[in-house]
């Protein structure tokens, strides 16, 4: 890239303007969004698999209802994100393809299988509670259909998160298995949950380049760090325990000393070693070829009609 339009462009993410689609950008830029938001967009898509298991044994019809429209909601989601990753010159297909091969990554949490009814509500608080704070600041990313496209997401995350704060407040009022449950669930997620953030600072590779071109506003222990701030007293208000026995306010830094994941189990996941990586990937496959047959409809639909109109 031309050294003087490499500086322009970033006068320009320095003044706060948006980047659009047709507009010049540097082709690290253009990668590395490709990369984030398609990896977010195959997070969303591939977020849904641990939820759908439960839909058939919701504990109620409202329950069942709630938590149909909010996994339909995360397809919404991964299709608003893949639109955007498309004005950036990748097709679908393309994407769709590295999710399948293992090219691209999707978010390590989702590797985790959900056990029981309370991890539903682990799941919207926790997950969906670690998806907002990522999200929200991205709302003010310098790419223009990125950032537009987390404004109806957070919207959407926010009540789902709240939909598992309700779950876990049911479970934690309930009877004592019930409460075991609930504490089960924050039990097995709350490292996890952790992890969504990223590596450590000291271990991000994208980090530092990305927050110059404002692709990411904060940086993954800052967000792991309020996130942890907001959440310990939610989980002193259902009464549940945060499994860290190094959990401790600090006064001088008004937040929360706490302990970090295992590191070495979070690069295992992404290698593909997770409890559930063989399991999503093989259903995002299999998915991709039982609609071949419909997507070659389509083609042939959309053909026809195509010379009807010019015949
Ligand atoms: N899971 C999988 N891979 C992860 C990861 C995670 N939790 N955290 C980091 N990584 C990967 C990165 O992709 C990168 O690998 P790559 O170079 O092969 O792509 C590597 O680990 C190093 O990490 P970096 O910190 O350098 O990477 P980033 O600067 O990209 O930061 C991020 C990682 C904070 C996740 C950032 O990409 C981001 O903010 N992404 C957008 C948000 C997103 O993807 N969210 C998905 C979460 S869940 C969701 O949206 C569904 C909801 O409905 C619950």
């Amino acid at each position: 890239d031309d050294p003087q339009a490499l500086a322009e462009f970033q006068a320009r993410i320095d003044r706060g303007e948006r980047i659009e689609p047709k507009e010049w950008m540097p082709e690290g830029y253009r990668k590395t969004l490709i990369r984030q938001i398609g990896q977010h967009a195959h997070s969303e898509i591939v977020g849904q698999l641990p939820e759908g298991n439960w839909i058939t044994r919701a504990p109620t019809l409202e329950r069942k209802q709630i938590l149909l429209a909010k996994v339909q909601d995360e397809a919404g989601h991964g299709l608003y994100l893949y639109s955007a990753c498309e004005t950036l010159g990748v097709t679908r297909d393309e994407l769709f393809e590295k999710l399948h091969s293992g090219a691209m990554k999707y978010s390590s949490i989702f590797n985790y299988p959900t056990l029981t009814w309370a991890d539903m509500g682990a799941i919207g608080w926790l997950v969906d509670g670690a998806a907002i704070m990522n999200q929200v600041p991205l709302q003010r990313t310098s790419y223009g259909p990125y950032a537009r496209a987390m404004v109806r997401i957070c919207k959407e995350e926010s009540f789902h998160q709240r939909q598992g704060y309700s779950i876990m407040m049911k479970m934690a009022q309930g009877t004592p298995a019930q409460k075991e449950m609930a504490q089960d669930a924050l039990n097995r997620f709350w490292y996890p949950s952790l992890m969504m953030f990223g590596p450590s600072d000291a271990e991000s590779v994208h980090s530092t380049q990305n927050m110059a071109w404002k692709i990411k506003i904060n940086t993954n222990d800052e967000l792991r760090q309020r996130f942890v701030n907001e959440t310990v007293p939610q989980a002193e208000y259902l009464g549940l325990t945060v499994p860290d026995e190094h959990l401790r306010w600090n006064d001088d830094k008004q937040g929360y000393d706490f302990s970090e994941p295992d590191w070495d189990e979070f690069f295992e996941v992404l290698k593909g070693n997770g409890p559930c990586n063989e399991e999503r990937l093989g259903a995002r496959r299999k998915a991709w070829d039982d609609g071949q047959w419909f997507r070659e409809g389509l083609s042939a639909y959309a053909d026809k009609q195509a010379t009807r109109r010019t015949a």
